[in-house]
Protein backbone atom coordinates (compact mmCIF):
# COMPACT_ATOMS: atom_id res chain seq x y z
CA UNK A 1 0.00 0.00 0.00
CA UNK A 2 1.08 3.39 -0.88
CA UNK A 3 2.01 6.17 2.59
CA UNK A 4 2.12 9.29 3.11
CA UNK A 5 3.15 11.40 6.33
CA UNK A 6 1.62 13.54 8.48
CA UNK A 7 2.14 15.71 11.54
CA UNK A 8 0.23 15.46 14.70
CA UNK A 9 0.42 17.35 17.91
CA UNK A 10 2.01 15.75 19.90
CA UNK A 11 2.19 17.98 23.27
CA UNK A 12 1.45 21.42 24.14
CA UNK A 13 3.52 24.14 24.08
CA UNK A 14 4.41 25.85 27.43
CA UNK A 15 1.81 29.41 27.91
CA UNK A 16 3.96 32.35 26.88
CA UNK A 17 7.14 29.91 25.26
CA UNK A 18 7.96 29.00 21.94
CA UNK A 19 6.80 25.43 20.91
CA UNK A 20 9.44 23.12 20.11
CA UNK A 21 9.81 20.19 17.62
CA UNK A 22 8.92 17.59 20.63
CA UNK A 23 5.44 19.36 20.40
CA UNK A 24 4.97 17.69 16.85
CA UNK A 25 5.17 14.50 15.71
CA UNK A 26 5.94 13.02 12.34
CA UNK A 27 3.82 9.90 11.35
CA UNK A 28 3.33 7.60 8.15
CA UNK A 29 -0.30 5.84 7.00
CA UNK A 30 -1.52 4.51 4.83
CA UNK A 31 -3.06 6.42 1.68
CA UNK A 32 -6.57 6.34 1.77
CA UNK A 33 -9.36 5.41 -0.86
CA UNK A 34 -12.30 7.93 -0.81
CA UNK A 35 -15.75 6.61 0.39
CA UNK A 36 -18.90 8.08 -1.67
CA UNK A 37 -19.27 11.76 -1.38
CA UNK A 38 -15.47 12.11 -0.49
CA UNK A 39 -12.53 13.27 -2.23
CA UNK A 40 -8.72 12.35 -1.90
CA UNK A 41 -6.22 15.72 -2.28
CA UNK A 42 -2.57 15.44 -2.73
CA UNK A 43 -1.43 18.38 -1.19
CA UNK A 44 1.11 20.11 -2.66
CA UNK A 45 1.44 23.30 -0.49
CA UNK A 46 0.84 23.69 3.40
CA UNK A 47 0.26 26.88 4.41
CA UNK A 48 1.60 28.12 8.39
CA UNK A 49 0.21 30.45 9.76
CA UNK A 50 0.53 32.18 13.45
CA UNK A 51 -2.95 31.29 14.63
CA UNK A 52 -1.60 27.75 14.87
CA UNK A 53 0.33 28.72 17.76
CA UNK A 54 -2.51 29.77 19.64
CA UNK A 55 -4.32 26.56 18.44
CA UNK A 56 -1.74 24.52 20.02
CA UNK A 57 -2.53 26.01 24.06
CA UNK A 58 -5.86 25.68 25.70
CA UNK A 59 -6.15 29.18 26.52
CA UNK A 60 -8.91 31.00 25.92
CA UNK A 61 -9.44 31.74 22.45
CA UNK A 62 -12.27 32.44 19.51
CA UNK A 63 -11.25 28.75 18.54
CA UNK A 64 -10.92 25.41 20.03
CA UNK A 65 -7.53 24.19 20.92
CA UNK A 66 -6.01 21.92 18.12
CA UNK A 67 -6.96 18.49 19.46
CA UNK A 68 -3.67 15.99 21.22
CA UNK A 69 -2.67 13.08 18.43
CA UNK A 70 -4.66 14.60 15.53
CA UNK A 71 -3.21 15.93 12.08
CA UNK A 72 -2.07 19.54 13.10
CA UNK A 73 -4.75 22.23 11.64
CA UNK A 74 -3.56 24.01 8.48
CA UNK A 75 -4.52 25.66 4.93
CA UNK A 76 -3.68 23.62 2.15
CA UNK A 77 -3.68 23.21 -1.47
CA UNK A 78 -3.27 20.70 -4.07
CA UNK A 79 -4.50 18.24 -6.68
CA UNK A 80 -7.75 16.00 -6.69
CA UNK A 81 -6.17 12.72 -7.31
CA UNK A 82 -9.74 10.31 -6.64
CA UNK A 83 -13.44 11.66 -6.29
CA UNK A 84 -16.71 10.29 -5.33
CA UNK A 85 -17.54 13.26 -4.97
CA UNK A 86 -19.54 14.78 -8.03
CA UNK A 87 -18.28 18.27 -7.43
CA UNK A 88 -14.80 17.02 -7.83
CA UNK A 89 -12.97 15.32 -10.67
CA UNK A 90 -9.30 14.12 -10.65
CA UNK A 91 -7.18 16.61 -11.74
CA UNK A 92 -9.31 19.50 -10.04
CA UNK A 93 -6.72 22.11 -8.92
CA UNK A 94 -7.82 22.70 -4.86
CA UNK A 95 -7.78 24.62 -1.75
CA UNK A 96 -9.01 23.61 1.79
CA UNK A 97 -8.19 22.88 5.41
CA UNK A 98 -6.82 19.37 5.06
CA UNK A 99 -3.43 19.77 7.61
CA UNK A 100 0.26 19.57 8.16
CA UNK A 101 -0.34 16.13 5.82
CA UNK A 102 0.73 14.87 2.20
CA UNK A 103 -2.60 13.61 1.37
CA UNK A 104 -6.01 14.18 2.58
CA UNK A 105 -9.70 13.11 2.76
CA UNK A 106 -12.29 15.70 1.95
CA UNK A 107 -16.59 15.48 2.14
CA UNK A 108 -15.84 18.77 -0.11
CA UNK A 109 -17.67 20.77 2.28
CA UNK A 110 -14.58 23.36 2.98
CA UNK A 111 -12.52 22.30 -0.40
CA UNK A 112 -12.56 25.16 -3.38
CA UNK A 113 -11.79 24.75 -6.74
CA UNK A 114 -9.31 27.04 -8.04
CA UNK A 115 -8.47 28.72 -11.87
CA UNK A 116 -4.54 28.47 -11.67
CA UNK A 117 -4.05 29.70 -15.54
CA UNK A 118 -3.40 32.74 -14.24
CA UNK A 119 -2.89 33.41 -10.63
CA UNK A 120 -0.19 30.43 -9.75
CA UNK A 121 -1.76 27.70 -7.01
CA UNK A 122 0.20 29.07 -4.20
CA UNK A 123 -0.94 31.98 -4.01
CA UNK A 124 -4.45 30.99 -2.83
CA UNK A 125 -2.87 30.37 0.17
CA UNK A 126 -1.37 34.12 0.61
CA UNK A 127 -2.51 37.42 -1.16
CA UNK A 128 -5.18 35.19 -2.96
CA UNK A 129 -6.26 33.53 -0.09
CA UNK A 130 -6.77 34.05 3.73
CA UNK A 131 -4.27 36.51 4.40
CA UNK A 132 -5.10 38.72 1.56
CA UNK A 133 -8.59 38.66 3.06
CA UNK A 134 -7.26 39.84 6.16
CA UNK A 135 -5.94 42.53 4.91
CA UNK A 136 -8.80 43.75 2.41
CA UNK A 137 -10.80 42.95 5.31
CA UNK A 138 -9.11 45.22 7.93
CA UNK A 139 -8.49 47.80 5.74
CA UNK A 140 -11.66 48.21 3.93
CA UNK A 141 -14.54 47.45 6.81
CA UNK A 142 -12.47 48.79 9.63
CA UNK A 143 -9.84 51.34 8.61
CA UNK A 144 -11.84 52.69 5.65
CA UNK A 145 -9.13 54.20 3.88
CA UNK A 146 -9.66 57.94 2.72
CA UNK A 147 -7.70 59.46 -0.42
CA UNK A 148 -4.62 61.41 1.41
CA UNK A 149 -4.88 59.80 4.74
CA UNK A 150 -1.44 58.30 6.07
CA UNK A 151 -1.85 54.16 6.93
CA UNK A 152 0.29 52.53 8.72
CA UNK A 153 0.55 48.35 8.69
CA UNK A 154 3.38 46.27 11.39
CA UNK A 155 5.11 43.29 10.06
CA UNK A 156 4.54 44.90 6.46
CA UNK A 157 6.40 42.77 4.32
CA UNK A 158 4.35 39.97 5.67
CA UNK A 159 1.57 37.60 4.05
CA UNK A 160 -0.73 40.42 5.79
CA UNK A 161 0.67 43.17 5.76
CA UNK A 162 1.90 43.47 2.25
CA UNK A 163 -1.30 43.48 1.07
CA UNK A 164 -2.67 46.14 3.28
CA UNK A 165 -0.22 48.58 2.33
CA UNK A 166 -0.91 47.85 -1.14
CA UNK A 167 -4.28 48.10 -1.19
CA UNK A 168 -4.12 51.47 1.16
CA UNK A 169 -1.60 52.90 -1.82
CA UNK A 170 -4.29 52.13 -4.65
CA UNK A 171 -7.00 53.81 -2.51
CA UNK A 172 -4.82 56.55 -2.45
CA UNK A 173 -3.23 56.75 1.04
CA UNK A 174 0.20 57.54 1.71
CA UNK A 175 1.57 53.89 3.07
CA UNK A 176 3.93 53.31 5.52
CA UNK A 177 5.50 49.87 6.77
CA UNK A 178 7.01 48.66 10.13
CA UNK A 179 9.50 45.73 9.42
CA UNK A 180 12.18 43.88 11.07
CA UNK A 181 15.64 44.52 9.09
CA UNK A 182 16.99 46.61 6.47
CA UNK A 183 16.04 44.07 3.59
CA UNK A 184 12.60 43.55 4.10
CA UNK A 185 12.11 47.61 4.65
CA UNK A 186 13.98 47.89 1.16
CA UNK A 187 11.30 45.75 -0.27
CA UNK A 188 8.63 47.17 1.03
CA UNK A 189 9.43 50.36 -0.35
CA UNK A 190 11.44 49.29 -3.90
CA UNK A 191 9.56 46.50 -4.97
CA UNK A 192 5.68 46.97 -3.12
CA UNK A 193 5.93 50.49 -3.64
CA UNK A 194 5.22 51.43 0.36
CA UNK A 195 6.14 55.52 0.54
CA UNK A 196 8.29 54.50 3.74
CA UNK A 197 9.25 51.89 5.77
CA UNK A 198 10.51 51.95 9.66
CA UNK A 199 12.71 49.38 11.04
CA UNK A 200 11.99 48.67 14.28
CA UNK A 201 15.02 46.81 15.10
CA UNK A 202 17.35 49.76 14.12
CA UNK A 203 15.21 52.70 14.48
CA UNK A 204 13.38 54.34 17.17
CA UNK A 205 9.62 53.96 16.09
CA UNK A 206 8.65 57.18 17.34
CA UNK A 207 11.12 59.56 15.83
CA UNK A 208 11.00 57.37 12.62
CA UNK A 209 7.00 57.73 12.02
CA UNK A 210 6.86 61.38 13.22
CA UNK A 211 9.62 61.92 10.28
CA UNK A 212 7.78 59.77 7.76
CA UNK A 213 4.24 60.58 8.50
CA UNK A 214 3.97 64.73 9.31
CA UNK A 215 0.66 65.17 9.36
CA UNK A 216 0.09 62.00 11.39
CA UNK A 217 -1.78 58.71 11.38
CA UNK A 218 -5.22 58.28 10.28
CA UNK A 219 -5.49 54.28 10.30
CA UNK A 220 -3.27 51.42 12.01
CA UNK A 221 -3.38 48.02 10.69
CA UNK A 222 -1.89 46.39 13.90
CA UNK A 223 -0.38 42.93 13.40
CA UNK A 224 2.23 42.78 16.10
CA UNK A 225 1.56 44.67 19.46
CA UNK A 226 3.85 45.23 22.14
CA UNK A 227 6.09 48.50 22.37
CA UNK A 228 5.32 49.02 18.03
CA UNK A 229 1.14 49.39 19.41
CA UNK A 230 2.50 51.93 21.61
CA UNK A 231 4.85 53.75 19.32
CA UNK A 232 2.05 53.92 16.71
CA UNK A 233 -0.97 55.34 18.91
CA UNK A 234 1.02 58.44 20.46
CA UNK A 235 1.20 59.42 16.55
CA UNK A 236 -2.61 58.85 16.21
CA UNK A 237 -4.91 61.70 14.43
CA UNK A 238 -7.97 62.66 15.68
CA UNK A 239 -10.79 59.89 14.93
CA UNK A 240 -7.92 57.16 13.34
CA UNK A 241 -8.94 54.02 13.04
CA UNK A 242 -7.08 50.98 14.32
CA UNK A 243 -7.80 47.41 13.07
CA UNK A 244 -6.39 45.44 15.62
CA UNK A 245 -6.01 41.76 13.42
CA UNK A 246 -2.73 40.33 15.06
CA UNK A 247 -0.21 40.67 18.80
CA UNK A 248 2.41 38.08 17.33
CA UNK A 249 4.62 40.09 19.49
CA UNK A 250 3.01 38.02 22.59
CA UNK A 251 2.05 35.02 20.99
CA UNK A 252 5.41 33.57 22.66
CA UNK A 253 5.55 35.77 25.54
CA UNK A 254 3.55 38.03 28.16
CA UNK A 255 1.23 40.92 26.76
CA UNK A 256 2.54 44.56 26.68
CA UNK A 257 -0.17 46.79 28.35
CA UNK A 258 -0.87 49.72 26.34
CA UNK A 259 0.88 52.48 28.25
CA UNK A 260 -1.77 55.36 27.71
CA UNK A 261 -5.70 54.90 26.98
CA UNK A 262 -6.00 58.30 27.10
CA UNK A 263 -4.91 58.47 23.49
CA UNK A 264 -8.59 56.89 22.91
CA UNK A 265 -10.34 59.37 24.55
CA UNK A 266 -8.40 62.53 23.92
CA UNK A 267 -8.03 61.61 19.91
CA UNK A 268 -11.63 59.87 19.90
CA UNK A 269 -9.90 56.92 18.17
CA UNK A 270 -11.48 53.45 17.54
CA UNK A 271 -10.35 49.71 17.89
CA UNK A 272 -11.55 46.80 16.05
CA UNK A 273 -10.53 43.68 16.69
CA UNK A 274 -11.32 41.33 13.91
CA UNK A 275 -11.07 37.19 12.52
CA UNK A 276 -11.56 37.00 9.21
CA UNK A 277 -12.97 33.83 9.06
CA UNK A 278 -16.23 35.69 10.78
CA UNK A 279 -16.94 37.28 7.90
CA UNK A 280 -17.46 35.22 5.41
CA UNK A 281 -19.72 38.02 3.25
CA UNK A 282 -16.47 39.50 2.76
CA UNK A 283 -14.63 36.44 1.31
CA UNK A 284 -16.10 36.29 -2.47
CA UNK A 285 -15.62 40.07 -3.02
CA UNK A 286 -12.32 40.62 -1.59
CA UNK A 287 -10.86 37.53 -3.40
CA UNK A 288 -12.51 38.50 -7.06
CA UNK A 289 -10.51 41.94 -6.29
CA UNK A 290 -6.94 40.47 -4.90
CA UNK A 291 -6.76 37.11 -7.57
CA UNK A 292 -7.43 40.29 -10.79
CA UNK A 293 -5.21 42.32 -9.00
CA UNK A 294 -2.48 39.50 -8.89
CA UNK A 295 -3.32 38.22 -12.22
CA UNK A 296 -2.91 41.73 -13.53
CA UNK A 297 0.64 42.27 -11.75
CA UNK A 298 -1.15 45.18 -9.50
CA UNK A 299 -0.39 43.60 -6.70
CA UNK A 300 2.91 42.00 -5.90
CA UNK A 301 4.15 38.96 -3.19
CA UNK A 302 6.82 36.94 -2.03
CA UNK A 303 6.94 33.24 -1.19
CA UNK A 304 9.22 31.87 1.86
CA UNK A 305 8.86 28.07 1.04
CA UNK A 306 10.55 25.40 3.27
CA UNK A 307 11.04 21.80 0.88
CA UNK A 308 9.22 18.94 2.60
CA UNK A 309 7.02 18.24 5.56
CA UNK A 310 9.74 17.30 7.73
CA UNK A 311 10.69 21.21 7.57
CA UNK A 312 7.37 22.40 8.72
CA UNK A 313 8.10 22.76 12.24
CA UNK A 314 11.05 24.99 12.04
CA UNK A 315 9.96 26.82 9.25
CA UNK A 316 6.57 27.35 12.12
CA UNK A 317 9.37 28.67 14.71
CA UNK A 318 11.04 30.43 12.21
CA UNK A 319 7.72 32.36 11.13
CA UNK A 320 6.77 33.24 14.48
CA UNK A 321 10.29 34.49 15.14
CA UNK A 322 10.25 37.14 11.75
CA UNK A 323 12.51 34.64 9.81
CA UNK A 324 10.04 34.31 7.50
CA UNK A 325 10.74 36.89 4.39
CA UNK A 326 6.87 36.88 3.16
CA UNK A 327 4.09 34.09 2.97
CA UNK A 328 5.44 31.28 4.79
CA UNK A 329 5.06 27.91 2.84
CA UNK A 330 5.61 24.35 3.01
CA UNK A 331 6.69 22.79 -0.57
CA UNK A 332 4.76 18.91 -0.19
CA UNK A 333 4.72 18.15 -3.91
N1 LIG B 1 -7.43 38.41 12.71
C1 LIG B 1 -7.35 37.52 11.75
O1 LIG B 1 -8.35 36.99 11.27
C2 LIG B 1 -5.99 37.18 11.21
C3 LIG B 1 -5.83 36.41 10.04
C4 LIG B 1 -4.53 36.19 9.54
C5 LIG B 1 -3.43 36.69 10.23
N2 LIG B 1 -3.63 37.38 11.38
C6 LIG B 1 -2.50 37.98 12.12
O2 LIG B 1 -1.81 38.82 11.21
C7 LIG B 1 -0.46 38.92 11.61
C8 LIG B 1 0.43 38.67 10.39
O3 LIG B 1 0.22 37.33 9.94
P1 LIG B 1 0.92 36.82 8.61
O4 LIG B 1 0.34 35.49 8.32
O5 LIG B 1 0.86 37.88 7.58
O6 LIG B 1 2.42 36.61 9.07
P2 LIG B 1 3.71 37.32 8.46
O7 LIG B 1 3.57 38.79 8.66
O8 LIG B 1 3.94 36.80 7.08
O9 LIG B 1 4.85 36.72 9.38
C9 LIG B 1 4.90 37.09 10.72
C10 LIG B 1 5.79 38.33 10.91
O10 LIG B 1 5.54 38.88 12.17
C11 LIG B 1 6.67 39.64 12.55
N3 LIG B 1 7.04 39.40 13.94
C12 LIG B 1 7.23 38.22 14.55
N4 LIG B 1 7.59 38.43 15.83
C13 LIG B 1 7.62 39.75 16.02
C14 LIG B 1 7.92 40.57 17.14
N5 LIG B 1 8.27 40.06 18.32
N6 LIG B 1 7.84 41.91 16.98
C15 LIG B 1 7.49 42.43 15.80
N7 LIG B 1 7.18 41.70 14.70
C16 LIG B 1 7.26 40.36 14.82
C17 LIG B 1 7.83 39.20 11.65
O11 LIG B 1 8.10 40.23 10.74
P3 LIG B 1 9.31 41.27 11.03
O12 LIG B 1 10.56 40.51 10.70
O13 LIG B 1 9.02 42.38 10.12
O14 LIG B 1 9.22 41.60 12.47
C18 LIG B 1 7.27 38.00 10.92
O15 LIG B 1 7.84 37.87 9.65
C19 LIG B 1 -0.27 37.93 12.75
O16 LIG B 1 -0.35 38.63 13.96
C20 LIG B 1 -1.45 37.00 12.61
O17 LIG B 1 -1.81 36.38 13.82
C21 LIG B 1 -4.87 37.62 11.89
Amino acid sequence: MPTYRRIVLASRPAPEQPPRHDNFRLETLEVPTPSNGQVLVRNLWLSLDPYMRGRMGEGPSYAAPQALNETMVGGTAGEVVASKHPGFAVGDQVVGQLGWQEYGLSDGSRLSKVDTRHVPLSAYLGAVGMPGVTAWHGLRRIIEPKDGETVVVSAASGAVGSVVGQLAKQSGCRAIGIAGGRDKCRYVVEDLGFDACIDYKAQDVVKALQEAAPKGVDGYFENVGGEILNAVLGQMNAFGRIALCGLIASYNSQPVPIRNPSWFLVRRLKLQGFIVSEHMEDWPPALKELGTLVATGKLKYRESVADGLDAAPEAFFGLLAGRNFGKQLVKLG
